[in-house]
């Protein structure tokens, strides 16, 4: 089994991704970590407890992570999208245990420590605390497999240039993507093509079962935003495209290119530079580090039926 810990800010599109991981035989959660982002940090921690509650994986530790960016004032991503609590729509039993007593780095720093295989890190809200764990133990580095990111993108949702985990946190985006680490993105420009409609969801919640009902309300709560606000076809499955891309790389398609992270622009601030074309190799003969997978689309119909399946 893979062992992965899932730095996060639940949300629905988080929710979703930690039960996806769940369900896939070949992963094993180490830790879930939380930072603040969706909502503050005793929100989403909250939340990130009630989840595994209603999975009834109350072994699996989670620990609280930044409650606030690297340097940055704290942004609320979710006020609109996930509502007050950060998880609203369906009833979420109280908290089954509570967050381990040491902070979500020292437990990351922990795992990997004592970890004889290498760890796979996937970071789906703002990259707070992953950044912190490579600025202060570098060493670790090498315990770590890869990092699976959802942010960034061509395109924004927070501002026209830039998605909310990197906009919330551009300066950690920056450490985690120059950290020579190897890292798969799922940004914008795959996870607005995973969608699910409205009539697909019905699918969901016919198969009855406890958790199949849970997320089709999930859902139902998450998708207006995508159709009222952003006017998509379907609701965005943003976070579970990084669990997909890990366990079902097969479903997407990408290209290996470099990323970096845009932390003083006026108006392109937490915006993802995505150099597929390699000009200023072509032009000047810089090398170029092609840093990352960028995930450039999915197979959106089989993607859908996977998810279904898992859940
Ligand atoms: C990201 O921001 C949050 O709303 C979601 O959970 C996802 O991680 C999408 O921009
Ligand atoms: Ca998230």
């Amino acid at each position: 089994k893979r062992g992965i810990i899932i730095d996060c800010d639940p949300g629905h599109d988080d929710a979703m991704a930690i039960l996806w991981a769940l369900a896939s035989s070949n992963l094993e959660i180490k830790a879930v970590t939380t930072v603040a982002g969706n909502q503050t940090i005793e929100k989403v921690t909250n939340n990130a407890i009630r989840v595994l509650t209603k999975a009834k994986q109350l072994h699996i530790p989670v620990a609280v992570g930044a409650k606030e960016p690297l340097i940055r004032k704290l942004v609320i991503g979710g006020e609109l999208v996930h509502g007050e609590s950060g998880l609203e729509g369906p009833v979420l039993p109280e908290n089954g245990f509570a967050p381990v007593e040491i902070s979500a780095l020292k437990l990351m720093e922990k795992i990997l420590e004592e970890s004889e295989e290498k760890i796979t890190l996937v970071g789906i809200g703002p990259l707070t605390n992953i950044a912190q764990l490579l600025i202060t133990r570098p060493e670790l580095k090498q315990k770590i497999e890869e990092i699976y990111i959802m942010g960034g993108g061509t395109i924004g949702n927070w501002t026209p240039a830039a998605e909310y985990n990197i906009f919330a946190d551009p300066e950690a985006a920056k450490v985690v993507f120059n950290s020579e680490l190897p890292i798969v993105m799922a940004g914008l420009d795959v996870t607005q093509k995973a969608y699910i409609t409205r009539e697909e969801n019905e699918i969901l919640r016919a198969q009855g079962n406890e958790m199949s009902i849970f997320v089709a309300e999930l859902i139902d709560y998450f998708s207006r935003y995508h159709y009222e606000v952003e006017g998509f076809p379907g609701c965005t499955l943003h976070d579970p495209c990084a669990i997909a891309a890990l366990v079902h790389p097969e479903l997407f398609e990408s290209v290996q290119c470099n990323v970096d992270v845009e932390v003083t622009g006026e108006l392109t601030r937490g915006m993802t530079v995505v150099d597929t074309v390699d000009y200023q190799k072509k032009l000047f003969g810089k090398k170029v580090v092609r840093n990352t997978k960028f995930l450039t689309g999915v197979h959106r119909e089989e993607f859908v039926k996977t998810f279904f399946e898992a859940m």
